[in-house]
Parts: structure tokens; sequence; C-alpha cells
């Protein structure tokens, strides 16, 4: 059986996912900045599940059946507020900042964000989904390693429409680790691309964040800087996180 690589570079492509039957797929989904190495972060921090929803009426109504949940998430980068949910302030941000210990320890979190909860939501159906990130990138490539799936989709979350700087440079990295296994039977044009930005701009990822427009974006707000650091550090968190076939993320303890 021939062995398959793919990087979806841009949202566009993501779109089309949910018409493909993924059920032999293993896929990685990034959102650097910021969902899924949020998401990692308050694992690693001792949350004990995330739910990620697309819609704020999602979240919202997880809220009205457990009133327990923490809500989570953004819209234009920032916390949901009151205006656009008739009332409701969500608990938290999408800033690894905010998800330490002392808040999430032992809880459930509905997240919402535009791009990232989405990108998992439509790998559903995959035969299993993994959260990527720099944080984490040793521990998924350790998976992927001692268990090479034969189909491997690479889901770079991006940013509104648009293909995201830093999302590609994470899938490029994670390329290069297990380029042994595919690069044989190629069939487009996604990894070599992910592998050469990777190789072009990786070794300095605070500086690459200059050329990302989100980098850039986040990096102008006071309150929000301070987020492109946390998020473009590599190997700090040594946990591996799944999404499971009903959209529960959690941590997937070590072998
Ligand atoms: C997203 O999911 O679109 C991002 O994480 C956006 C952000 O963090 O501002």
């Amino acid at each position: 059986m021939p062995t398959r690589l793919r990087v979806l570079l841009a949202p566009a492509e993501i779109a089309a996912l949910r018409r493909e039957d993924l059920g032999e797929t293993t896929c990685v989904v990034f959102d650097i900045l910021r969902a899924t190495t949020t998401m990692l972060t308050a694992l690693a921090n001792g949350a004990e599940a995330i739910v990620p929803v697309e819609e704020i009426a999602e979240a919202l109504d997880w809220k009205a059946r457990h009133p327990d949940v923490l809500l989570g998430g953004e819209r234009q980068g920032l916390r949901i507020g009151a205006s656009l949910t008739g009332g409701v302030e969500f608990d938290l941000g999408n800033s690894p900042a905010e998800y330490m210990r002392d808040v999430v320890e032992g809880r459930t979190i509905v997240m919402t964000t535009t791009n990232g909860t989405r990108a998992l939501r439509a790998c559903l159906g995959a035969s299993a989904i993994y959260l990527g990130s720099f944080l984490n990138l040793r521990a998924v490539t350790q998976r992927l390693q001692e268990d090479p799936p034969e189909s491997l989709l690479l889901v770079c979350s991006g940013t509104g429409d648009q293909p995201a700087l830093e999302d590609i440079l994470a899938a490029g990295a994670l390329c290069e680790k297990v380029w042994s296994h595919y690069s044989m039977d190629l069939d487009s044009d996604g990894p070599e691309v992910a592998r050469r930005l990777h190789a072009l701009m990786g070794a300095t990822l605070g500086e690459a964040m200059l050329s990302a427009c989100n980098g850039r974006r986040l990096l102008a707000q006071p309150h929000l800087r301070d987020d492109v650091p946390r998020c473009v550090q590599r190997e700090t968190l040594s946990i591996l996180a799944g999404m499971d076939p009903e959209g529960v993320v959690r941590r997937i303890p070590a072998p």
C-alpha cells in the first residue's frame, strides 16, 4: 500500500475536507497563533477536556446544558463579549497565558475561534486527530514515527480565508521529521512547499513572525503581544492531545 502525505495550506481546502472520507487518515491540525497552542497549554495545565465548536451559539448551548463548563475563544482575536452573545461574557479569550493551572485545572472548556476550531471539526471522521504546535512537536513526531499512518494529513488552519505562514512553518517542521517515510509517494506539492519554507525561515521563528500577518496583528496589540513569542517556543510541552470521534479534545497518556 503506498503512503500518502498531504499538507492543506489554505482554509479553502479545509472546507472541502468535509466531503472526504477520512476514515483511513490521521490528521494533525495546526493553529499556531493561537488555537491549538492555547488548547495544548490548557491541557498541560490540567484542563480535563476541550470541546471545539464552530459557532458562538453552540458554545452558549453547551453552557446552558452544562453550566460548569468554561467558555473560551475569540472573534477578531478578542475574547467574546456580551455584545456578540446577547449578554454572556466568555470566561477566557484565546491567549495561552490565560489558560493557567489555577483557572483550568479539572475544567472542561468549550472553545470557539475563527479558524482553529473549524479546522479541527472539519477533521471529524478521521482515524486519528492530533493537535499540533511548536510547543509539542516532538511528542507528535514521536507518535507518528512509532506508528506511521499510511495516510497523513497536516492541516494548516490559516487566518480567515488566507493561509497563515506560522501554520505552514509548523507543518513544514513536521514534514521534515517524517520525510523519509513519505517522500517517495508524494502526489501533491503541499509537503514540499511547507518543508522548504521551514528550511528557509524556521531557524528564527520569532523573526519569521514579523513576516506573518497574524504575528504582526498580535504584536501590534499590547495585551496580546506576548502571545507571539510564547506560541513559537519549541518543545516546551511533552504532551500529546487528540480529538475523539465525539469531537472532544483530551490529553493522550504516554504509552
Ligand atoms: C483562530 O482560531 O482563528 C485563531 O486562533 C485566531 C486568534 O487567535 O486570534
